[in-house]
């Protein structure tokens, strides 16, 4: 059966006090409303469409590659209201299943639990039963227990405000219907709102089946008003990620202590220290050890590579058993094959360090490709920018370059040659040659030190 998915996002959210859309703000480094398209678009055979209003430019640019059906509701009236929008573009068959931008965490196991419930004659509504519901719209049941209305929390009844049982805002209709019941709506309530929930009691009218899923926790139908309910959310979400990645294999030295904001693959035996961040997409393979404080995004790490401490990684490819860090960075367009070594305060970018190769100490490495077992000393520096252009450096395999070098790109330095400490390389060194380019050293006897005036 066809599924037509809204998902609803006009609203205010006044209560973040925001220059930003509520909905572009992230929950583990993604926008919350990209979270519910990626979830939305993991389900077979359905098509989507996003309601935006308040700040609805932002939300539309942001959301292009989704290419969801972008439905215009200025001056938003009630979630029956955008549903109303919506409705000249669902599908006359099928049914509709409403979700909201700021509900993040829902996942698609629920919402397919709902569509196997679904047909012409039924309505699904995803229900929670909360030790606190207030501020939700109550489950209001009949003798026989089945589901007769939803009634908001500003229109309810004492009694009905003691029912514990509340609705996510999530449902499924069946299109054929669903149409007739929004034309129906009024907005004759507390807050003079079209309500989406009055088509519950239109359904019961009518003799549709009513029928209630639950989701398998509260995490995945909070919604988030304001910044504390977000940083509580981003918390459940890392907690949640930390025992999945335990479970996939990987050992976290402190699980409360690790952020994903994407996507972080890892092998078995990864060991990851405390306070770590993972950005983009990262992939660790197995045996990967990362120490504590290290700052990973977009990069995949080949097996049993080291990352010590204090070490920053961006859009770079690491080979296995590398050994990096501590205070290493390596900048976008890093690629390290094979067993080669960053050291303490070295810096890379735009590098490929070949197998084995080592830079130990106190460099920089830009624009260049390195061959294999070249030993960098420390303090060796890359002098890639003339003040307008970038340039190349070129060095062979079995290279040795000595302490405190200065590498004026462009230039080559050709298998086996060996730099002196201290020097300025502006020119090509052959092969296997020894060069030296630095002032010679003058000593003189007895030198007469100055004495004071
Ligand atoms: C709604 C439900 C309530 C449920 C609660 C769950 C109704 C009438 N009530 O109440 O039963 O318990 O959610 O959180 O549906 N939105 C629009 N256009 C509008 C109004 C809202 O797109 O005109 C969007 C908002 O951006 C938000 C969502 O719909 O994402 C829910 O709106 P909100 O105003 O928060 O509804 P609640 O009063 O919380
Ligand atoms: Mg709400």
């Amino acid at each position: 059966m066809t599924q037509d998915i809204v998902i609803l996002a006009a609203g205010k959210g006044s209560r973040m006090k925001s220059a930003f859309s509520k909905v572009l703000h992230k929950v583990g480094g993604i926008a919350m409303v990209r979270r519910v398209l990626t979830t939305a678009s993991t389900l077979a055979d359905s098509k989507l469409h996003l309601v935006v209003g308040h700040q609805g430019e932002q939300v539309e640019a942001n959301c292009q590659d989704f290419s969801a059906n972008i439905v215009w509701q200025n001056d938003p009236q009630g979630t029956g209201d955008a549903l109303r929008r919506v409705a000249p573009f669902l599908q006359a068959d099928g049914a509709t299943l409403t979700l909201y931008g700021d509900v993040p965490l829902i996942r698609a196991y629920t919402l397919e639990k709902m569509t196997a419930l679904s047909n012409a004659n039924t309505l699904v509504l995803l229900t929670i039963s909360l030790d606190n519901p207030t501020g939700y719209g109550r489950i209001v049941r009949n003798e026989q227990g089945k589901v007769t209305a939803i009634v908001e929390q500003k229109d309810a009844l004492e009694s009905q405000l003691a029912i514990k049982e509340v609705n996510t805002g999530i449902l499924l209709a069946p299109n054929a219907r669903l149409q007739g019941w929004l034309a129906a709506l009024t907005n004759n309530n507390a807050q003079g709102e079209y309500y989406l929930t009055d088509v519950i009691a239109m359904a019961a009218r009518d003799g549709v089946d009513i029928v209630t899923v639950n989701p398998e926790n509260e995490a995945e139908v909070a919604g988030v008003n304001d910044r504390v309910q977000l940083a509580a959310l981003e918390r459940e979400l890392q907690s949640q990620q930390a025992i999945s990645l335990m479970q996939n294999g990987a050992t976290l030295l402190d699980p409360s202590r690790i952020d994903v904001r994407g996507e972080l693959v890892t092998g078995n035996d990864v060991i990851i220290d405390v306070n770590c961040v993972f950005e983009g997409k990262v992939v660790l393979g197995s045996g990967v050890e990362v120490g504590p404080n290290c700052y990973l995004k977009n990069c995949i790490v080949g097996d049993n590579t080291i990352i010590k401490s204090n070490t920053l990684i961006e859009d770079s490819l690491v080979g296995e058993s590398c050994d990096i860090g501590p205070f290493a960075r390596l900048r976008p367009g890093t690629q390290l094959a094979n067993k080669a070594k960053i050291g303490n305060f070295v810096e890379t970018k735009k590098a490929i360090i070949g197998e084995g190769s080592k830079v130990n100490h106190l460099s920089y490495i830009g624009d260049t490709e390195m061959g294999a077992n070249v030993n960098v000393g420390a303090g060796t520096i890359t002098c890639n920018y003339d003040g307008v252009n970038k340039h190349k450096t070129q060095v062979a395999n079995n290279v040795f370059i000595g302490s405190n070098t200065s590498l004026v790109a462009p230039v080559q330095v050709a298998e086996g040659a060996t730099i002196a400490a201290g020097s300025t390389i502006t020119k090509q060194v052959g092969e296997k040659q020894l060069a030296f380019a630095r002032a010679r050293q003058t000593n003189k006897d007895n030198w007469p030190r100055p004495t004071k005036k």
